[in-house]
């Protein structure tokens, strides 16, 4: 099938190469001009693993093109929506991007009424799609449907392929029957439902996962007043087939583009409603002050950081990638800075973002680097250059063996027995 897939950040672009992948003649489209002539290249603008290799390969076989001119996909039978739905200043989505897009789609199918499906695929508040459904309404033969986005930063093009569902909101059978045919070489469970079903699916799945992450980290902060182990007890929790064992892992708390702004839209939406979703309010919360509940740990062994030097492991907001979207080590960056430590940071991928927004911290390029001289280490993202280290040489390296890690992936108890302090979150 010609499909257009609007904008190329991490959903769009993976969104478009799978569907290349999968046989379909494909149209990426971006406002930004140098990330399409990158792509043209066979480059990715984003760091995520695979995707450069399967992107040379899809435009070898001419089954992608990418430019940014929408008015190019006269032909496409769909059109997906990827742009960005930020949080806007009142913890709304900012839907700016989108409505860009639609009115970019209505012009193109004043000049090409051809039968299409517009699929938004960005994350936005329920009603949107029923919206931007009477918006077009005037346009024949087009069809608005829902098909959120599931995909995980890291393992986006894994997922695309692989995804643990396809869900799919429409109000009529011939937009339903397009999707299938769409997504006929993609075996997911199927769900077949309304837009504002769709919709809610992907707020409450986000608001969900945050959830689990929020009550493990209260119970990590139980578990360091009386001495249990958080993470044996996430261990025991996760085997039981009716919790399962992911996203029970204590942390620093949750960043990225999604589980932030989308907890927070949900919210907004549901006061609109006259309806308080209190669990919620209370996950955003333990997240917003649990990489300040990390650091307290560090305060506690050195009071004064004034002029210290403390290492930082991993800066992205989780490994295998370079999103630094409400990522926790910003927090963490700026807490120590104004406590005048003097910060020495390592990430595979994500230091240059980094840098424009703390450019007086120190950026090596080895993970061994960061530790030469510390007085202190904390592990924020545990990729896995960060965590596998040799800790014999490490020893010799800094001022003081102090490790705080945030992630509970450094070896506990051979680094004590090594002669280090180690502090994990909730860790016994
Ligand atoms: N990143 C994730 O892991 C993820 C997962 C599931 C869902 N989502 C949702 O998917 C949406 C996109 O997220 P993302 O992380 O890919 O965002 P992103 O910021 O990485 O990419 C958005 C892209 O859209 C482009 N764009 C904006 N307006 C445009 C226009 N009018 N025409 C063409 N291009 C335009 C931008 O230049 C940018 O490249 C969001 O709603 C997000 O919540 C994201």
């Amino acid at each position: 099938m010609k499909v257009a897939v609007i904008g190329t950040g991490y959903v769009g672009l993976t969104t478009a190469v799978s569907l290349a992948v999968k046989g379909h003649q494909v149209l990426g489209i971006d406002v930004v001009k140098h990330k399409i002539d990158r792509l043209m290249q066979g480059q990715s603008p984003i760091y995520e693993p695979g995707l450069d290799q399967v992107l040379k390969q899809v435009l070898e076989q001419e089954n992608i093109f990418f430019t940014t001119r929408l008015h190019e996909a006269k032909e496409a039978q769909v059109i997906f929506v990827c742009v960005g739905t930020p949080e806007a200043a009142n913890g709304e989505a900012d839907l700016t991007y989108l409505h860009a897009a639609l009115q970019e789609i209505e012009e193109l199918h004043s000049q090409a009424p051809v039968e299409r499906v517009v699929v938004i695929k960005s994350t936005v508040p329920v009603g949107t799609g029923d919206h931007a459904a009477s918006r077009l309404c005037h346009c024949a033969d087009l069809h608005v449907v829902s098909n959120p986005e599931f995909l995980r930063e890291g393992c986006a093009l894994e997922d695309a392929l692989q995804p643990s569902r396809i869900v799919v909101g429409a109000d009529s059978q011939k937009a339903m029957n397009i999707m299938k045919e769409m997504y006929k070489g993609i075996s997911a469970p199927w769900v077949e439902t309304t837009r504002a079903n769709a919709e809610l699916i992907k707020y409450a799945s986000n608001a969900f996962l945050a959830t689990r992450i929020s009550f493990m980290n209260e119970l990590a902060r139980l578990s360091s007043e009386i001495g249990t182990d958080v993470s044996t007890i996430s261990q025991g929790m996760g085997l039981d087939s009716r919790i399962g064992p992911q996203f029970l892992r204590a942390g620093v708390g949750y960043g990225g583009s999604c589980f932030p702004k989308d907890t927070i839209a949900l919210l907004n939406l549901a006061k609109r409603h006259g309806v308080n979703l209190s669990i919620l309010e209370k996950v955003r919360e333990v997240n917003a002050t649990q990489p300040l509940w990390f650091l307290e740990q560090l305060h506690k062994q050195m009071p004064d950081l004034y002029g210290k030097r403390i290492a930082l492991l991993g800066l992205a907001f989780k490994p295998d990638t370079d999103d630094i979207r409400e990522a926790p080590s910003l927090t963490i960056l700026d807490a120590l800075q104004r406590s005048g430590a003097l910060i020495v940071a390592y990430d595979p991928v994500a230091s240059n973002h980094v840098k424009e927004l703390f450019p007086d911290a120190e950026y090596t390029s080895t993970p061994e680097a960061v530790f030469q001289g510390a007085h202190a280490a904390l592990l924020v993202t545990e990729w896995k250059e960060c965590v596998e280290l040799d800790w014999a040489k490490i020893m010799e390296m800094m001022e003081v063996p102090l490790l705080f890690d945030g992630r509970n992936a450094w070896p506990a108890r051979a680094l004590e027995e090594a002669g280090f302090f180690y502090k994990g979150v909730g860790r016994s």
